[in-house]
């Protein structure tokens, strides 16, 4: 279900987001039995998917990933890298798997979508997620978008039950200001930075922080980051702790930056 899109990918492209992942729900996936990732629209190259198993199994070493591609010439462009713990199906946003997993990553697939058509698509994966249970918060959807090298991100964060974070992830070496992530924006928020939608305010907020931690540029500009987000914190719903934000990120709670109306 769904439409084939511009396969565009690279190397190591997702790197900051399989990291937050792996940080984040890492401790979901060790205690699971059968932990299994969903790398969802990998593109015309399946390295996004080898990366991911690669990354998750430094935290939960049973994990398994299974590459989903719309488009039957890219999966079987996949096939090659098939490996323990790695297979690849044709399929979309029904997730062609008998078991619901743990993990949905979707990076640089709803960009290519209209905006009205997100929240059905959320729903529909987030209904295909691993269920919460007692001893589990259930499964994670992750759906974003970054730069072609991965410097600049932003993605929303979904359990079973609809969104619940955003989170902006950059090199910080090549920062401006935080408002360079705009363009990154995923399609739920990237039409919503207008005046009158809490995504603008958030950024024009960083913004001024950004530029009030400017004497904090000369210890670097990783400890002028963590300065801005304290600052920032003490308006919006920072969800993170200074062990994140010194990678360069910044989690909030989706309930603040969500779309007006
Ligand atoms: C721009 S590429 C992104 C590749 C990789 N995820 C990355 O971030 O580097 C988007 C891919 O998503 C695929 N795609 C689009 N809609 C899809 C759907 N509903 N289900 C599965 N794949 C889809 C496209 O065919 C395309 O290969």
């Amino acid at each position: 279900m769904g439409t084939v899109t511009r396969g565009t990918t690279n190397p190591n492209r997702l790197r900051r987001m399989d990291r937050w992942i792996a940080a984040t729900h890492g401790a979901e996936l060790r205690r699971a039995a059968d932990p299994v990732a969903v790398d969802l629209g990998y593109g015309a190259a399946p390295w996004t998917a080898v990366e991911l198993l690669h990354r998750l199994r430094t935290v939960a070493p049973h994990a398994r990933v299974v590459g989903v591609e719309i488009d039957p010439a890219r999966v079987a462009a996949a096939e090659p890298y098939t490996r323990p713990g790695l297979a690849f199906r044709h399929g979309g946003f029904e997730i062609p798997l008998s078991r619901r997993p743990l993990l949905i990553r979707a990076a640089n697939v709803l960009r290519q979508y209209d905006e009205a058509e997100v929240a059905a698509v959320w729903q529909r994966l987030c209904a295909r997620l691993a269920p919460a249970s007692e001893h589990s918060h259930g499964g994670l959807l992750v759906e974003g978008t970054c730069d072609e090298i991965g410097r600049r991100h932003v993605w929303v964060a979904l359990g079973p039950q609809g969104p619940r974070t955003v989170t902006f992830a950059t090199r910080l070496g090549s920062l401006e200001r935080p408002s360079d992530l705009a363009e990154r924006l995923p399609k739920a928020l990237i039409h919503r930075n207008v005046p009158g939608e809490p995504v603008h305010a958030f950024l024009r907020d960083f913004d001024r922080a950004w530029a009030a931690a400017a004497p904090y540029a000369s210890y670097g500009a990783r400890q002028r980051w963590m300065r801005a987000v304290r600052d920032l914190a003490a308006d919006w719903p920072v969800a993170d702790g200074p062990a994140r934000w010194r990678q360069g990120e910044v989690t909030v709670r989706w309930e603040a930056l969500a779309p007006r109306g």
